[in-house]
């Protein structure tokens, strides 16, 4: 078995939150190459989207490793050394806590982790995306793995009739469900359709039994009770052979969906699939960006990664995404691109409402009924 990590961290921006400086990741590549030289990953990547860096690494710890979260926890607290000598942006910014404890739940980090048996050929696609939430992944992993509109597969291939299974959390009251696709369909979109809240955590083959993806679904709001940046989540996809063919792993952002995100975190905008080159959000700290990874995983080993995004089929996705950004940005402070209240409940608004709460008073009473 082999395990596929992606750990990922703001640790500062370059400049703003818009980028990560080259230094930074020139260092984290090193950490990765040299823990590739002591046999503690098998191979590694170094990967950003945003101002977010990736850690992609492949090893035999399985997930929620001791070693692989604390070499992961070591890594971004260098990168958050070279941030705060050069005055970069939020030097640090996801690390919440001050000393590493067995593994990163709850310390600030996201993380996806994929744990399988390689198959002869193993197409494997890391997302990456920056100023958005966990549950931005809920529709195309819906598409992907239920929707046969999007997913040939379905009607296609034999393999893929039975359908897949979804796991969902619920990050509020940290609880999970396990939904059976398609018969659980109906039910499962009452839940993912509120992505704030519910989140596709993995899916499964029910034919192969083998899992087919996993998300990061960690709530920095959640976890410091306060405003502290977005998620900007990551994703592993599995392709080919009784899963979804690359090309259908990649159909479903050539709709720019409405996502959470953007300027402090805090309003709706398009999700703009986007070259590796093209990953650095500016306007309004936007629109959130996706980019999409591909390897071919062999012995464990790393080849690629090709810039799936990098395609001219996807111009038009990206040129929809800055149309719907100039028709959302035109409502300024108001809904719905500005996130509904229960959403901004980890932003200043709790702040204002102490504030402002002796200045409100009752409304004058109703006149009473005329009584004849
Ligand atoms: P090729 O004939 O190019 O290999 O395509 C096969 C396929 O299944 C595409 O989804
Ligand atoms: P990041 O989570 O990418 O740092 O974004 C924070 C923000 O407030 C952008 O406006
Ligand atoms: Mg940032
Ligand atoms: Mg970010
Ligand atoms: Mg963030
Ligand atoms: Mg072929």
């Amino acid at each position: 078995m082999i395990t596929l990590s992606i750990i990922k961290a703001d640790t500062g921006g370059f400049v703003g939150h818009s980028a990560v400086h080259p230094d930074m990741l020139a260092a984290a590549q090193e950490a990765l190459s040299t823990a590739v030289g002591d046999h503690l990953l098998v191979d590694a990547k170094v990967a950003s989207c945003g101002d977010d860096i990736s850690l992609i690494m492949t090893h035999e710890h399985g997930a929620d490793a001791e070693p692989i979260h604390s070499f992961a926890w070591d890594v971004f607290g260098q990168t958050t050394a070279i941030a705060k000598r050069l005055g970069l942006y939020g030097a640090g910014q996801d690390l919440l806590s001050d000393a590493f404890s067995g593994n990163l739940r709850g310390m600030g980090p996201g993380y996806a982790e994929l744990e399988f048996t390689e198959r002869p050929s193993e197409p494997i696609i890391c997302f990456l995306a920056d100023k958005t939430e966990p549950g931005a992944w809920n529709l195309p992993l819906y598409k992907m793995f239920a929707d046969p509109f999007n997913t040939a597969g379905l009607v296609i291939d034999a393999k893929m009739h039975a359908g897949f299974r979804f796991e969902v959390y619920d990050l509020y009251e940290e609880k999970k469900i396990w939904f059976d696709c398609p018969a659980d369909l109906y039910e499962m979109l009452m839940y993912i359709g509120a992505p704030a809240r519910y989140v596709i955590h993995s899916v499964q083959s029910k034919t192969l039994d083998e899992q087919a993806a996993a998300t990061s679904t960690q709530r920095l709001s959640l976890i410091a009770g306060k405003y502290v940046g977005k998620d900007d989540p990551v994703m592993i996809v599995r392709a080919q052979s009784g899963l979804p063919a690359v090309g259908e792993v990649l159909e479903p952002f050539a709709f720019p969906y409405s996502v959470a995100g953007c300027m402090r975190g805090s309003h709706h905008a398009p999700m703009m699939p986007v070259s590796i080159q093209q990953a650095h959000p500016a306007r309004f700290d936007g629109p959130p960006r996706v980019t999409a990874l591909g390897f071919q995983v062999r012995e464990g080993k790393l080849i690629g990664p090709r810039d799936m995004f990098d395609d001219p089929s996807f111009d038009l996705a990206r040129s929809q995404a800055n149309e719907v950004m100039d028709y959302l940005r035109r409502h300024g402070p108001f809904e719905p691109h500005r996130l509904p209240l229960e959403d901004l409940e980890y932003t200043t608004m709790h702040q204002l409402e102490q504030r402002l709460a002796a200045r409100w008073e009752p409304m004058a009473p109703a006149p009473l009924p005329v009584v004849r």
